[in-house]
């Protein structure tokens, strides 16, 4: 087993993309807004390294504006068929331009021009609105390289815990935390 959180994450997460059926990325990202007030919703790991956890999104959405207003956030893996879960607590920071740049530019061409068709979360008048939003967007950059729209982001969770859970029998669920100190990470058990 693992003292190095990082090293312990790419382990579970290698067996999580082994054994879940779908999506062993998918996350659910908690942020609060400046009153403190709570939302989640899930969104796709796209990079994860010693200096966190990467997630792309519309940095004019509902997660955006929480995330300017108050830029810490927390993270959920739960692999069901593993039976875990991994905990992921910390301050948030854009990733750099040429990082996003290079990320937009690996999806599919669909994908690059939904990110320029999608006002993420604000209301739409109709699914045809935006439907024809996309095929005028997809007219516009027929033939030519989708840049990336200069509101979508990557944003990196700079973890200060993570926590490890795995089911054991009988509801004695191990629980292992590590949280940062000033050179590397502490370590300990909590009760389940
Ligand atoms: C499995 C799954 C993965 C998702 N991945 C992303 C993602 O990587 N980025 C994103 O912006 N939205 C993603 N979404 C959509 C978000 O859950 C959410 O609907 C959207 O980002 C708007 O959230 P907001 O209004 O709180 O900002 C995903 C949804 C699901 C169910």
């Amino acid at each position: 087993m693992s003292d190095d959180p990082h090293l312990l994450f790419e382990q579970w997460f290698a067996e999580a993309r082994a054994g879940e059926p779908n999506d062993a990325e998918a996350m659910a990202l908690a942020t609060a807004d400046a009153d403190g007030r709570p939302s989640v919703r899930m969104v796709l790991l796209k990079g994860h390294d010693t200096r966190g956890f990467v997630f792309y999104t519309n940095s004019h959405s509902r997660k955006g504006a929480e995330l300017a207003a108050n830029p810490r956030a927390a993270l959920l893996f739960h692999w069901k068929s593993l039976r875990r879960q991994v905990r992921v607590e910390g301050s948030v920071t854009p990733v750099d331009a040429a990082e996003a740049d290079a990320y937009f530019a690996s999806r599919a061409r669909d994908s690059q021009l939904g990110a320029w068709a999608s006002d993420q979360s604000q209301p739409l008048a109709s699914r045809d609105a935006f439907e024809a939003r996309f095929a005028e967007l997809a007219a516009i950059h027929e033939g030519k390289p989708v840049p990336r729209p200069p509101h979508w982001w990557g944003y990196r969770v700079v973890p200060e815990r993570i926590e490890f859970w795995m089911d054991r029998p009988h509801r004695l669920h191990e629980r292992r935390l590590f949280t940062r100190a000033a050179t590397g990470w502490n370590e300990g058990l909590l009760y389940p």
